[in-house]
């Protein structure tokens, strides 16, 4: 069976961009492959070197995970940090990769723009870290965005020359899987936009219902169309789309007729709008209260998803060695 690898950086919640985008699809992707999941804490210490409680945000994720349906018997769920055999192959990795190939990666450039006042080194070897992250498990499969096409060359380029250097074909070079035609890309409430691009614009799994109707209340609209069948500008196709994730086809075709015929009252497309995300967003949301009050079994699941992802790795760990020449 094939193995997939994802990681994500806790930097927050999770939002309804992240379910549709990648969460949902993970927990299809968990019956047919061999599943890792994990968070990785260690690398948002490239952008956030003092974070705040991040052990409390990693867990938060993993809560989440598990509140959508990831099941931790199907897949291995694990925070990065319990799992320290990573370090050890980004050191191999770091020794097999020139400086001017990392400084080329565009998302490194990008942070330097972001941060130029802590160009750190765990910055400029972010995808090196990645690599490792992937290859310790000797993945084929990676679900990522776009975004991350740069990081991915790195890791195949990670896996390449080890195996070119050592003479062996260990590594196989990890391809992407965009799940894109599945993924449904969901707007933000700030009229441009995915969800989750800028603050304020997110409507969290975690979210109650007074939350949910509070934010799509405040979502942009304008004054309505004043001409019959008229062209939706982008807040107002926003809001259609959101309505076309959550709402029945039946409510959808209610409020496209109304917008076209100019008889729209956006006040009540929002109000159904919120009603419709908060019955999608209900049931998870009592599972993320559910398995938070219950630490006992997230301890449990989180020794037991470190556990099995460090048994993977230590067979990785033990090969490369032997490949390099330590005894291992
Ligand atoms: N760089 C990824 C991101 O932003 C997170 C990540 C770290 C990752 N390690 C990974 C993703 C390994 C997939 C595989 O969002």
């Amino acid at each position: 069976m094939e193995t997939v690898v994802s990681g994500i950086r806790p930097t927050g919640y999770l939002h309804l961009g992240n379910y549709f985008g990648a969460v949902r699809s993970f927990v299809k992707m968990q019956d047919a492959y061999n599943c890792l999941f994990f968070i990785a804490d260690w690398h948002s210490l490239t952008t956030h070197p003092r974070p705040e409680q991040i052990r409390q945000s990693a867990r938060n994720i993993l809560t989440e995970y598990l509140a959508c349906g990831i099941d931790p018997e199907k897949a291995t769920i694990y925070i990065q940090s319990d799992v320290p055999e990573v370090l050890e192959l980004y050191l191999y990795f770091n020794m097999n990769i020139y400086l001017g190939e990392l400084e080329r990666v565009t998302t490194f450039k990008e942070k330097v723009r972001k941060q130029p006042d802590n160009v750190n080194a765990g910055l400029l070897t972010y995808p090196t870290l990645m690599a490792a992250d992937i290859l310790l498990h000797r993945a084929q499969k990676v679900p990522v965005g776009k975004d991350q096409e740069p990081n991915m060359e790195m890791a195949r380029r990670c896996a390449r020359r080890f195996n070119n250097i050592y003479g062996v074909d260990f590594f196989t070079e990890p391809e992407s899987y965009h799940f894109s035609e599945k993924a449904v890309k969901v707007p933000g409430l700030d009229g441009s936009g995915k969800m989750g691009k800028s603050e304020g614009n997110a409507i969290y799994l975690k979210d109650d219902e007074a939350t949910i109707r509070k934010k799509v209340m405040k979502a942009v609209t304008d004054a309505g169309p004043t001409v019959p069948d008229s062209p939706k500008p982008e807040p107002i196709q926003n809001l259609f789309d959101m309505m076309q994730i959550v709402s029945t086809p039946d409510t959808w075709n209610h409020f496209n007729d109304l917008y076209n015929t100019c008889n729209i009252r956006y006040g009540d497309m929002k109000k159904q709008l919120a009603q419709d995300i908060n019955i999608f967003c209900a049931p998870i949301r009592e599972r993320i209260l559910e398995l938070q009050a219950d630490t006992q079994t997230l301890d449990r699941i989180a020794r037991q998803g470190a556990e099995r992802a460090r048994e993977s790795a230590r067979q990785t760990i033990s090969e490369v060695r032997r490949i390099i020449g330590f005894r291992s």
